[in-house]
């Protein structure tokens, strides 16, 4: 996904003092963003590490060497004249799409792969780290200018990988009957949700996408204008308890609300409640990074399709945001909330009622589906090379998604950051969040 457009840091190098400024920080950023993907393993054995639940999931041991793999291709082959690579056969097995970097061994057999072990997965890391850092360390100033887009595109890579890590293995755990626990997580408390508050946004011509010199994806630009009628959009995310009432009310029973191809996967695959939703002696109970618990009312609902947020949308007598409404109603909102730095690996109840008509919730705890499907921008082109296969290449039947989950790091987001999966996808953290027009 996603290629790099700007490389403002670099840019504002003008000396030896800044130089040495964008190395050490260079060096710092590369080693937290690394370091975390070693954390998230800390409490997973090696058989955790090698299984493939479903052809778009893979295997920990997998992610782990393919980020380290993007440095190789993308830092160390094009930076480090002298170059050699240990592990020539990496490149097959740990290349994911890049087509213009050579062939790659099949995504839906990823978990088929004994060797090389996860030993040996860390052991190439630690290689790859030690030689990025002294690339970094020992580079002038002309070649750290080149350096620091592609590290920085590298880190933002990993922490996408990170997210995925999270979901891989949540997905690994649901499918074993002992309901594992990844991290353990103490009793939460939990208050009465208010009420949706329907906060009114006026029409109007508003900019949408990246500006500035910070760090974004190509597809998050360019920066353009559109006319956004006028909406409103729910103060909070919907909750397990809201999608309780839309499951009693005979919800997943209901073609008519229901778009054809969602209506069709809810036949061919039983769908009766949300992914990792289980009934046990009346009482429902979900799966979680901390094993199996009780469902929680209030917990905003997650872990469902756009499907099934669009049919939810149609039963309320709503619908769903389009990304420009998203965008444009999370102006100026801080970007706070439940992200991965907070250790939950898990959403967590609204803590506090929405304030001065502004929307709770919209950073963290789950990725908002939209009803915008991902396409270019106008004026979008994709970046010749390799990299340019980050990410446009993808912009066909996918929807929109928002704001990050608990999965996501903090660092990695913004308020113009647009994800996407197919509309059928479900063990992503996302969730619903409901719009309306006014007219
Ligand atoms: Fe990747």
């Amino acid at each position: 996904m996603n290629t790099i457009t700007k490389t403002p840091q670099a840019k504002r190098v003008s000396g030896t003092e800044s130089a040495a400024f964008l190395k050490t920080e260079l060096l710092r950023r590369y080693l937290v963003v690394r370091g975390f993907s070693k954390k998230i393993c800390e409490t997973l054995e090696p058989e955790d590490c090698v299984i493939q639940t479903m052809p778009e999931a893979s295997p920990t041991k997998w992610h782990l060497a393919h980020t380290s793999w993007f440095f190789e291709v993308f830092v160390l082959k094009q930076f480090s004249p002298d170059y050699h690579s240990l592990h020539p056969q990496y490149g097959f097995l740990f290349n994911s799409y890049y087509n213009a970097v050579g062939p790659f061994y099949s995504r839906p057999h990823r978990g088929l792969l004994s060797r090389p072990t996860v030993k040996e997965v860390f052991h190439y890391r630690s290689d790859i780290d030690l030689l990025v850092s002294e690339l970094i360390e020992s580079a002038d100033e002309q070649l750290l200018a080149k350096l620091e887009p592609i590290v920085t595109l590298g880190l933002h890579h990993e922490q996408q990988h990170q997210e995925l890590m999270l979901t891989d293995i949540k997905s690994v755990f649901w499918h074993n009957p002992l309901r594992p626990a990844f991290r353990k997580r103490d009793s939460i408390q939990t208050s009465p949700v208010p009420a949706i508050e329907w906060l009114k946004f006026e029409e109007g011509l508003h900019w949408v996408g990246h500006e500035g010199p910070a760090f974004s994806y190509d597809n998050e630009g360019p920066r353009h204008r559109v006319f956004v009628p006028a909406f409103s959009l729910a103060s909070r995310l919907i909750t397990n308890a809201d999608l309780l009432a839309f499951i009693e009310d005979r919800g997943y029973e209901r073609p008519e609300l229901w778009l054809s191809l969602g209506w069709n996967a809810v036949k061919e695959r039983g769908w009766d409640s949300p992914l990792y939703w289980e009934k046990r002696d009346g009482k429902w109970f979900t799966m979680t990074l901390a094993g199996m618990t009780e469902l929680i009312p209030e917990e905003p609902v997650c872990h469902v399709s756009f499907f099934e947020a669009d049919a939810y949308a149609r039963w309320s007598g709503s619908r769903l945001p389009t990304e420009e409404e998203w965008e444009t109603a999370s102006s100026g909102l801080p970007l706070k909330g439940n992200f991965v730095e907070s250790e939950l690996y898990h959403v967590a109840p609204l803590a506090s009622p929405a304030s001065a008509g502004k929307p709770s919730q919209m950073f963290g705890d789950v990725w908002e589906w939209t009803r915008s499907s991902y396409s270019p921008y106008p004026g979008y082109s994709t970046a010749p090379g390799a990299l340019g296969e980050y990410n446009g290449k993808f912009m066909c039947n996918q929807y929109v998604l928002r704001g990050g989950s608990c999965a996501t790091s903090q660092s990695h987001i913004r308020r113009t950051y647009r994800n996407f999966f197919p509309p059928d996808a479900r063990w992503q953290f996302t969730g619903i969040r409901l719009a309306k027009d006014l007219v």
